[in-house]
C-alpha cells in the first residue's frame, strides 16, 4: 500500500460532514471520507468532491491506513450511541497519540468520559462544539475543541484554518480539558436561546405595546444593526420581519406561535441549578419557550383572564425605542455576564483551565450568536482573564451605567401594559441583586432556623454574648421550645 495522504479522516457524510470536508479540502487539507453506508461515500467523490483532493474510504480499515500519523479522525454521527459505536470500531486501527474527534452535539458529560476512555489506552480525545451549521461548516464555522491538551498542537492548524475568520483572526482556540469544548458549545446555545428571547420581547414591545407594524420594526431593527447591537440574530430579524407572503401580509404573522427547542437551552439551565448559579435570562428563555407550547390553554386563559387596559402610547416614541435598545443591550450583557460566570464555576468544579478570552472570540464570527459585542467581551478577557465578572469591566461597567434608566423605564412601561418580558425583567432583577451590598437572605435564615434549626451566622460586628462570632447559632424562636428540628423539615 502507498504511504498514507490523509491530512484528517471525517466519518458521517450528511450535509455538515460533507461541508465541513469541502471546507477543509478548500484550506489544503487532503481529506479522507468514510461512510457507513458505502455508497454515499462514491456519491459523494463522484459529484460534490469531483475534482477535490479529497479521498474515500470503504472501510474503517482503509480510512486509518490512509491517514498520516498522528491520525486525526473527526465523527459528524448522532450523539450517544452511533459515537461510542465509532470509537469502537476505529480502536483496533489506531496507535498511541492518535485522536478521535468528536464533532457532533454530544452533551459534555459523555465527552469527558470518552476523554478519560481513550486516554486510559493511549489516545486522545477531543470533543469539539461546531456551531453555525451547514453554512458555516462550508465557509467557516465556530469550531470549540476541548479534551485533551496533548491533541491541540496536532490539530491547531487544521482547525484554525477551517474556522471563520473575523479581522484576520480564527473563531477557533483550544477551549480546555476533557468535556469542555462540548461544555462551551451548550452554553453558546443556551445564550442563543436568551438573545432570541430578548429579540422576541423586543419586536412584542414594539408590536403590540407601541403598536407599529413589522415594516417599520424591521426598519428599527435594521438601524439597531449599525450600533451596539450590531449581530447576526439583529440582522436576519429585521429580514425575516421585511419578509411578505405572496398577499403582502408579513409572512411572520402567520407562523404558529409554538417554539420548539431541541434540549441544549435546557441542558444549560440544568448546568446552572447543578452548579448553583444564577443563569436567570437563559433558565426564563427555556420557560418562555415551554410557555408559549401551551397555545390551546392560553387561548382558553386569554377569554377569562384580563390584563390592563392597554392605552395608546403618550410618551416620545423614539426615546421609547432608543430606550428598548439600551434595555436589550444591558439584558444582553447580563446573559453573557451569567453565561461566562456558570464556566467559571464549571471550571472551578472539573478543575479546568478555560480560555474566556478565547471563548468570545471563538463565538465573534461563524456562529449564530455573532456580534460585534464578543468583540468587546475578548477584549474585557483579554486585559484581565480572572476577570471576576464582565460587570467589573469597565467597558462593560459604563455601558450598562449609560443603558441602566431607558432598561427600567422600558421594563416599568411593559409592566403597565401587561406584556410579558420575562428575559429583560430577569436581567434587571440579577443586575440589582448583583449590585446590592445587603440583600434579604438574612430573613430567609431566620425562617429557616425558626422552623428547622438550620442556623445561621451573625454579620461581622453584631455579635454580642447571645450572637458569638463565627458560630452556627440556633436562637429559642417560639420560647416554647417546639417539637420542630432540622431533622423534621429541610428548606
Ligand atoms: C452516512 O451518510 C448519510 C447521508 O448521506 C447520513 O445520514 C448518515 O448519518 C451517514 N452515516 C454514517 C454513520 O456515516
Ligand atoms: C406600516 O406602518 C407605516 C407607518 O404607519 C405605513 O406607512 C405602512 O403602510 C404600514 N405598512 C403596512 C403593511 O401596513
Ligand atoms: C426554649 O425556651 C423555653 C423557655 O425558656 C424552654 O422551656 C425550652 O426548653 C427551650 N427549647 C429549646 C429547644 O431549647
Amino acid at each position: 500500500m502507498s504511504a498514507p495522504v490523509g491530512d484528517i479522516g471525517l466519518i458521517g457524510l450528511a450535509v455538515m460532514g460533507q461541508n465541513l470536508i469541502l471546507n477543509m479540502n478548500d484550506k489544503g487539507f487532503t481529506v479522507v471520507a468514510y461512510n457507513r453506508t458505502t455508497s454515499k461515500v462514491d456519491d459523494f467523490l463522484a459529484n460534490e468532491a469531483k475534482g477535490t483532493k479529497v479521498q474515500g474510504a470503504h472501510s474503517i480499515q482503509e480510512l486509518c491506513a490512509k491517514l498520516k500519523r498522528p491520525r486525526k479522525i473527526i465523527l459528524l454521527v448522532k450523539a450517544g450511541p452511533a459515537v461510542d459505536s465509532f470509537i469502537q470500531q476505529l480502536e483496533p486501527y489506531l496507535e498511541a497519540g492518535d485522536i478521535v474527534i468528536d464533532g457532533g452535539n454530544s452533551h459534555y458529560p459523555d465527552s469527558i468520559r470518552r476523554t478519560q476512555e481513550l486516554e486510559a489506552k493511549g489516545l486522545l480525545f477531543v470533543g469539539s462544539g461546531v456551531s453555525g451549521g451547514e453554512e458555516g461548516a462550508r465557509h467557516g464555522p465556530s469550531l470549540m475543541p476541548g479534551g485533551s491538551n496533548a491533541a491541540w498542537p496536532a490539530i491547531k492548524e487544521i482547525f484554525q484554518k477551517t474556522a471563520a475568520q473575523v479581522n484576520g483572526e480564527p473563531c477557533c482556540d483550544w477551549v480546555g480539558e476533557t468535556g469542555s469544548g462540548h461544555y462551551v458549545k451548550m452554553v453558546h446555545n443556551g445564550i442563543e436561546y436568551g438573545d432570541m428571547q430578548l429579540i422576541a420581547e423586543a419586536y412584542d414591545i414594539l408590536k403590540r405595546g407601541l403598536g407599529i407594524n413589522e415594516s417599520e420594526i424591521a426598519d428599527i431593527f435594521t438601524t439597531w444593526n449599525k450600533g451596539v447591537l450590531d449581530s447576526f440574530l439583529i440582522e436576519i430579524t429585521a429580514n425575516i420581519l421585511k419578509f411578505n407572503d405572496d398577499d403582502g401580509v408579513p409572512l411572520v404573522t402567520k407562523i404558529l406561535d409554538k417554539a420548539g427547542q431541541k434540549g441544549t437551552g435546557k441542558w444549560t439551565a440544568i448546568a446552572a441549578l447543578d452548579a448553583g448559579t444564577a443563569v436567570t435570562l437563559i433558565g426564563e428563555a427555556v420557560f418562555a419557550r415551554c410557555l408559549s407550547a401551551i397555545k390551546d390553554e392560553r387561548v382558553r386563559a386569554s377569554k377569562v383572564i384580563n390584563g390592563p387596559q392597554r392605552d395608546a402610547f403618550r410618551g416620545d416614541k423614539q426615546q421609547f425605542i432608543d430606550d428598548l435598545e439600551q434595555a436589550l443591550y444591558a439584558s444582553k450583557i447580563i446573559s453573557y455576564t451569567q453565561g461566562f460566570m456558570l464556566m467559571r464555576e464549571t471550571a472551578k468544579e472539573l478543575n479546568w483551565n478555560l480560555n474566556y478570552a478565547g471563548i468570545a472570540r471563538m463565538w465573534r464570527g461563524g456562529c449564530i450568536i455573532k456580534s460585534v459585542f464578543l468583540g468587546d467581551i475578548t477584549s474585557a478577557y483579554e486585559k484581565n482573564k480572572d476577570l471576576e465578572s464582565l460587570l467589573f469591566d469597565d467597558f462593560f461597567n459604563k455601558a450598562v451605567h449609560k443603558a441602566q434608566p431607558g432598561w427600567r423605564r422600558v421594563i416599568a412601561q411593559a409592566c403597565l401594559w401587561g406584556i410579558p418580558t420575562p428575559a429583560f425583567s430577569t436581567a434587571l432583577a440579577f443586575f440589582d441583586g448583583y449590585r446590592s451590598e445587603v440583600v434579604p437572605a438574612n430573613l430567609l435564615q431566620a425562617q429557616r432556623d425558626y422552623f428547622g434549626a438550620h442556623t445561621f451566622r451573625v454579620v461581622p460586628g453584631k455579635e454580642n454574648s447571645r450572637l458569638p462570632k463565627g458560630a452556627d447559632i440556633h436562637i429559642n424562636w417560639t420560647g416554647r421550645g417546639g417539637n420542630v428540628s432540622a431533622s423534621s423539615y429541610s428548606a
